[in-house]
């Protein structure tokens, strides 16, 4: 854990703050409804903070299967290991509630965080074809997964 950093549940009362990070980190970053859907589905979902909000990440769970649906990190407190923290957490989260695998997409682009995902043991398992929005043409997604037990 870095000095200072930790991680909490998200509170509808985080939303502005974690919309400004979020609009900050995407191109095409999730409304205010994606993120109250989450909170009201009871989704995973978490920031990490230390004086203010510095990422959050959402996880989602059915039939013993966790998916990340989002990690993200203030882009001007990038690559400090955030991302790995946060990442690291909500995998202990899945384990923690029985998930037996955990899944996650990535645009093919996404150096970082691909280079993050498979640093932390997760592996390449497929490719959807044209699964995000992109400023020309859409572009395809990396599947990954990790086995929890
Ligand atoms: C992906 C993201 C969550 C990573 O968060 P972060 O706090 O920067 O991650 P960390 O600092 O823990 O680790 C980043 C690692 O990527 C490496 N990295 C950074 N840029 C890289 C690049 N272009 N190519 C390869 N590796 C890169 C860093 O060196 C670091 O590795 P190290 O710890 O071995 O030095 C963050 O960049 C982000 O929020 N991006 C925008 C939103 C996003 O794309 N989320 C992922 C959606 S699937």
């Amino acid at each position: 854990m870095l000095d200072g950093v930790l991680l909490r549940r998200m509170e509808m009362e985080d939303l502005q703050c974690v919309l400004k990070n979020e609009r900050k980190a995407y191109q095409f970053p999730w409304t205010e409804g994606i993120f109250k859907s989450c909170l009201c589905n009871g989704d995973e979902c978490w920031i990490i903070l230390d004086k203010k909000i510095l990422g959050h990440a959402v996880l989602s769970f059915a039939a013993q299967e966790a998916h990340l649906l989002n990690l993200c990190i203030d882009p001007e407190h990038q690559n400090k290991g955030l991302g790995k923290q946060a990442l690291d957490h909500v995998v202990s989260i899945a384990k923690k509630k029985g998930a037996i695998s955990i899944f996650l997409e990535v645009r093919v682009s996404n150096a970082s965080a691909v280079y993050l995902y498979e640093s932390a043991g997760f592996n390449e398992i497929g490719r959807r074809s044209g699964y995000y929005p992109g400023a020309v043409s859409r572009e395809d997604a990396l599947v990954f997964g990790k086995e929890l037990i």
